[in-house]
């Protein structure tokens, strides 16, 4: 074939091709988008930025800062905190956010800053950045909020904002949050998860669940489970999914989604035990404005189902979802 040739067909070919591109993006249904968003730009894990890279600049030095207030909130904040002694329970925010916020499953940051603002069911309201930090010291730390304008919020919401630059507006890297563990048909059972925490828990957290303070009485080597120095009824992980979600892929400390140590089974019945124990209070009436907005797992009614509240906090909930499901398309 003479070159002339070749060229026209390449040319043809590509146009054509280029032609079927455009029309795909401009004449699919909508949901198209998020399917394509998810099965190729969330194909692979994310991989956060490295700290080294930081400038020692203002900037550079604000969030590390922010990085050092998740690793260390307790150094901070805890019982003699250097910036307000006693304004949390003395928990680290990484003893949840594992890695500074960056593991992989472990609670990370990485769609914090492509996802906020947004319209969260628990408030009812679009939340920045700010406030869902300050639900966390109100909630995890069972403490109290921070102003905006402090210095320590600023360069938190600066580490977690560097942290997610690089992620996509919009969109939720693969293995961001928790991960959701698959929902039994039978509901999770505290007694035998007691089991599983005597034998692959209990060495760090201790049998009472108050965990271990280091020698300096100021950080945990090992933090709480229950109890007064825990996180609260309104926490994230007062929630029996999430709980089960964060242990299955970081429990026993060590593990990670490669290697998890339990079975789903194990860590839904280890959860249900730890959330049968005792720990703060808090006022909820304000949460979950909207009752059909409430998770299939929250364990406070009202409920727009008759399932118990006891259904709601130990499973089963496959029954709970298609009820709700049957009711939304009605
Ligand atoms: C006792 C555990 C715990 C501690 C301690 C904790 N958090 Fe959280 N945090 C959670 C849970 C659970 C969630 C909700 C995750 C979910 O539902 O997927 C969450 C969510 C968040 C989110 C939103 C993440 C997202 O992708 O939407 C931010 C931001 C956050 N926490 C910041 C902090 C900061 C800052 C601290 C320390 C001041 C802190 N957290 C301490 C458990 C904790
Ligand atoms: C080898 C010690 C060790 C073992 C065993 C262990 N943990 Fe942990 N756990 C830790 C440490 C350390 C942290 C804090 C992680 C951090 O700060 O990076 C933690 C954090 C947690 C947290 C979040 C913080 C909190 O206090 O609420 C939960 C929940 C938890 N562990 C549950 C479990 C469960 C359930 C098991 C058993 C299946 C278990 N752990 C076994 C050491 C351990």
């Amino acid at each position: 074939m003479r070159n002339s040739t070749i060229a026209a067909i390449i040319g043809v070919t590509f146009i054509t091709a280029a032609f079927f591109v455009w029309w795909s993006f401009t004449h699919e249904p909508k949901g198209y988008q998020m399917v394509f968003a998810d099965s190729t730009a969330n194909e692979h894990y994310w991989v956060p930025p490295d700290i080294n890279t930081l400038p020692d600049n203002d900037s550079g030095k604000l969030i590390r800062y922010g990085r050092d207030l998740i690793v260390n909130t307790a150094k901070y904040f805890g019982s003699k905190g250097s910036v307000i002694a006693n304004h949390t329970n003395g928990m680290n925010c990484q003893n949840c956010h594992q890695e500074a916020g960056t593991k992989i499953w472990g609670n990370n940051y990485s769609a914090v800053y492509a996802t906020y603002p947004k319209y969260r069911a628990r408030n009812g309201t679009v939340d920045n950045i700010y406030k869902r930090v300050n639900d966390c010291f109100e909630r995890s730390l069972n403490g109290k909020a921070l102003d905006n304008g402090s210095k320590e919020m600023q360069a938190i919401k600066s580490y977690i904002e560097w942290l997610g630059h690089d992620v996509e507006k919009g969109t939720k890297p693969k293995g961001s949050g928790i991960y959701e563990v698959a929902f039994m048909n039978y509901a999770a059972a505290p007694e035998k998860g007691k089991v599983v925490y005597i034998n692959k828990c209990q060495s760090c957290h201790q049998q009472d669940g108050q965990g271990m303070l280091a020698a300096d009485g100021i950080a945990y080597t090992y933090p709480p489970l229950w109890g007064q120095r825990s996180y609260n009824i309104g926490a994230g992980l007062y929630r029996l999914s999430r709980l089960a979600g964060y242990v299955k892929y970081n429990m026993p400390f060590g593990t990670d989604f490669t290697k998890p140590q339990l079975t789903d089974e194990e860590a839904w019945n280890v959860a249900a035990y730890i959330n049968s124990q005792q720990r703060p209070d808090l006022n909820l009436s304000k949460d979950w404005p909207k009752i059909i907005e409430k998770p299939v797992d929250y364990p406070y009614g009202p409920y727009i189902d008759s399932f118990s509240e006891s259904q709601h906090k130990y499973g089963p909930y496959p029954p709970i979802v298609a009820y709700l499901k049957s009711f939304k398309n009605n």
